[in-house]
Order: structure tokens, then C-alpha cells, then sequence
């Protein structure tokens, strides 16, 4: 039992930091060899030997097996491959607490005290950001605002809300903090009640979010999404020009979506606005959701809430139970190894004119969609 947990948490941790490892592995300047790098960052989420174990778990044993098992970046692919091929725990039970639902309500909310802001680039508009507004963004276009790096005059006209950050295009960890610093500010001037980040292969459901988010009070310090690893990140802070001292802190993975409160945004604004942002990743070297994590937890000591109805392609998606789709906040999709990583869920649309299965939860979520199938049965 023992070993299959460790098992486990050692798989969630590999699988969990393929999005900060990747970009980390692309940092300038490059330090001397690839296998090195992938060493040294897999050391730094293993912690140092004799780190202190995240309470309630025997993280301590599971992460020093990590550092003996993964010698190389070979090694450490294999093991996210496993962890993708390994199926992670059945959604929301292991995070009933935080989930909109079970809570009550503490305030009203409409569509306009949430900001959306969709991640994408504009290799992406066609191939994935055309779907969301055909899906969820088509209902709602008022808490949806679309970051990019391109002008696309086919979007400007189907949607008013388009950003172009002129950050670049490039996945790099810079490129991706120079658009969150834009998220960032543009959510401040909004003046609206809430901030959630997404991924343009995010289907919000918007009825899910509002039903979450009303239940925490605006004005309180709210950090809510998915860590996707089982302990905190394991970091380096730069404190000064020849200072370095380490810091842990959990931060909920960007590409489950998560939201933060005005009240506590308003808190990260001296390492968040203007060009803040991009300073303080920096200072740790790590990519933006990283970043969001350092600050409100490491800098402001607040807790992230983890809610386990986000979810990102880095999770088996076939376990988000059909039954409860309706309360899901975010679902993703993706690929591995040529293999369908989506929702499972009948619906009127096949598999092949739907891949994603976005559509078929569209038709689930609002039937009345014109180009939903009338005679859908579900
Ligand atoms: C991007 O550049 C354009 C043209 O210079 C400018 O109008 C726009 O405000 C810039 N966007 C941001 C987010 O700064």
C-alpha cells in the first residue's frame, strides 16, 4: 500500500511539472548540458534530502525516491509518460472541501464582476481558439477577454474583447509572464470582482465558475485552482545580485485554469503590475502560473484553495465522471503518444467530428444551441 502510494505521488509529482520543467529547460543563458539541466531542475522539485515532507503525506520518502530514481532527462520523460498513462485519482475527491456546490452562497454574482482571461497565440486562433467561440466564448462574450500576440482582423470582427499584448510569440517563460503581466493589469482597470486565468484548450463552464467563485467573498484574499503537484515547488529566490536562499510555496498549474480575488489581486500589485510581473518571475526563473503561486503564497503567505474541478490536459481526462460534468469548472484535451486525451462523454457528435469533445458538452450544457441536434438524447 505504502509503495503503491509512493508510486503514485512520485508519478502526479513527474507528470505534474512537465509545463514548468519544459519552459525551465529552454532558460538563457543555457547552462552546459541538457541531461545536467534536466538534473538539477528534478533535484529542485525533489528538494533538498531532508526537506521538510508536505504535512499528510510521506512526501519525504517519495521525493527522496525520486531523486534516486530519475537520473536523466530520458528517465524523467519516461516517468511523465507513465504518469499520463497512470490514472490519478478519481476528480473532486480528493478535494471536496473547496468545490462551489457543497458551499453556501456568499455573494450574488452576474457575468460582468468575472474577468476570463484566455491564453493563446495566433498560431492557435484557427486550429484552437475558432472552437472556444464557437462553444463556451459564444455565450459568453461579456467575461471573456482573449490574450494574444498577433493582430487577426477575422477575430477582431467575431469578438471585441482581443488583446494583442505584442509580447512574443515564443512559448518561453518570458514570452508566457509578459502575457500574464498584461492579463494582470488589464483585469486591475477592469474593476471587476474576480480574475481567472484559462488556456485556449480550456472549455469554461461559466455556470460552474459563477456558482464557485459566489461562494468566496470578493474582497478576501481568494487563490483557487489544481495544484498539479502533490508537494509545494521547490524554488531558488534571488534576494539580491549574489544572494540566493530557497522558498516553497504551491501554485495551481495554468493550464487547469484558476481565479484570484480583486481583493487579493489587488495585494500582488507590487510584484504584479506594470512591469513588475516580469521581474519577479525573474527572481525565481519560473513560468508564469509558478510566478501567480510565488507571490501569493511565498510573498503574501496567503493559501492557495485547491479545487478539483479544474482540469488540464495533464490529467486523465475519461475520469471526469459524465454525471458531473454540469459542476466542472474547466475541462481541457490534448494528445499523448497519438492517443485521444479528452473528456468521455456521448453526446450527438462522434468522436472524429469531435474530438475534443467541446461540442458534445456544448449541447450538454446548452441545449438550446442552434446548431445542437435537436433530437439529442444524453
Ligand atoms: C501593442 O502595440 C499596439 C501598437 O503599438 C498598441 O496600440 C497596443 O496598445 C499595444 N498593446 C499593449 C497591450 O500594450
Amino acid at each position: 500500500m505504502l509503495k503503491r502510494c509512493g508510486r503514485r505521488l512520485l508519478l502526479a509529482l513527474a507528470g505534474a511539472l512537465l509545463a514548468c520543467l519544459l519552459v525551465l529547460t529552454a532558460d538563457p543563458p543555457p547552462p552546459p548540458e541538457p541531461a545536467e539541466r534536466g538534473r538539477r531542475a528534478l533535484r529542485s522539485l525533489a528538494g533538498p534530502a531532508g526537506a521538510a515532507p508536505a504535512p499528510g503525506l510521506e512526501a519525504g520518502a517519495a521525493a527522496g525516491a525520486l531523486a534516486r530514481e530519475v537520473h536523466s532527462l530520458t528517465e524523467y520523460f519516461s516517468l511523465l509518460t507513465r504518469a499520463r498513462r497512470d490514472a490519478g485519482p478519481p476528480p473532486g475527491s480528493a478535494f471536496r472541501p473547496a468545490d462551489g456546490h457543497l458551499r453556501p452562497q456568499s455573494e450574488p454574482l452576474t457575468p460582468l464582476d468575472v474577468f476570463i482571461a484566455v491564453k493563446t497565440t495566433k498560431k492557435f486562433h484557427r486550429a484552437r481558439l475558432d472552437l472556444l467561440l464557437e462553444t463556451w466564448i459564444s455565450r459568453h462574450k461579456e467575461m471573456t477577454f482573449i490574450f494574444t500576440d498577433g493582430e487577426d482582423e477575422a477575430l477582431a470582427r467575431h469578438m471585441g474583447n482581443v488583446v494583442n499584448t505584442n509580447c512574443s510569440a515564443a512559448h518561453s517563460r518570458q514570452a508566457l509572464s509578459c502575457k500574464m503581466a498584461v492579463e494582470y493589469d488589464r483585469f486591475i482597470a477592469s474593476g471587476r470582482k474576480w480574475f481567472c486565468h484559462v488556456d485556449d484548450d480550456n472549455y469554461v463552464n461559466a455556470r460552474a465558475l459563477l456558482r464557485l467563485l459566489a461562494s468566496y467573498p470578493h474582497t478576501q484574499d481568494v487563490y483557487i485552482g489544481k495544484p498539479s503537484l502533490d508537494r509545494p515547488i521547490q524554488a531558488t529566490e534571488r534576494v539580491s545580485e549574489s544572494k540566493m536562499r530557497p522558498v516553497h510555496f504551491w501554485f495551481a498549474t495554468g493550464g487547469a485554469g484558476f481565479c484570484i480575488s480583486r481583493g487579493l489581486a489587488l495585494k500582488m500589485s507590487p510584484w504584479a503590475s506594470g512591469g513588475h510581473f516580469m521581474s519577479t518571475a525573474e527572481r525565481i526563473r519560473l513560468p508564469d502560473d509558478c510566478t501567480i503561486g510565488y507571490i501569493v503564497e511565498a510573498l503574501l503567505g496567503v493559501r492557495l484553495i485547491r479545487s478539483g474541478l479544474f482540469h488540464s490536459h495533464l490529467e486523465n481526462l475519461q475520469q471526469v465522471p459524465a454525471s458531473e460534468l454540469h459542476e466542472q469548472v474547466t475541462l481541457s484535451y490534448g494528445m499523448f503518444e497519438n492517443k485521444r486525451n479528452a473528456v468521455h462523454v456521448k453526446g450527438p457528435f462522434s468522436v472524429e467530428a469531435d474530438p475534443s469533445r467541446f461540442r458534445s458538452i456544448h449541447c450538454l450544457l446548452y441545449p438550446d444551441t442552434p446548431w445542437c441536434p435537436r433530437t439529442a438524447v444524453f
